[in-house]
């Protein structure tokens, strides 16, 4: 499968950030991770802070990819855009977060984008897009 792994703001700074919520891995380390564990496929990795990059990255992905994992970070919570973006875009979508955002703050509780997504995962730290690949790999 080809995939292709989106992250928003501030996942660039994973490994330095509240490793409580989001584990002690760098992204590069996950990104890593995935590349180890899944040899046979193609994975593309995408990561941006600036809403409209992520916006005009989903909409290139129709025709060139089988699917896409996508943690949008805080803009999970009110990205109109982002989230129309994804309605648009063709391919199985699953939402990633590292944190388990049923424990967390209120504000968090709004999952504006992943009512575009076909799944979300959130609460196995960096094994979320592990466990992503593997039910994109199962279920499309
Ligand atoms: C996050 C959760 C978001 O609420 C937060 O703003 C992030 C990371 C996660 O992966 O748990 O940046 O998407």
């Amino acid at each position: 499968m080809k995939i292709l792994i989106i992250n928003g703001p501030n996942l660039d700074i994973l490994g330095e950030r509240n490793p409580q919520h989001y584990g002690d891995m760098s992204l590069l380390d996950i990104q890593n991770e995935i590349l180890s564990q899944f040899p046979d496929d193609q994975f593309v990795f995408f990561q941006s802070s600036i809403e409209g990059e992520l916006v005009n990255k989903i909409n290139s992905i129709n025709g060139l990819y089988d699917a896409l994992i996508i943690n949008p970070g805080a803009y999970s919570h009110y990205s109109v855009a982002i989230h129309d973006a994804l309605e648009n875009c063709k391919v199985k979508k699953v939402e990633v977060h590292l944190s388990n955002l049923a424990k967390r703050e209120d504000f968090r509780q709004n999952l504006l984008t992943a009512r575009s997504c076909d799944a979300y995962i959130s609460g196995f730290k960096e094994n979320a897009y592990i466990i992503a690949v593997f039910a994109l790999k199962k279920y499309t």
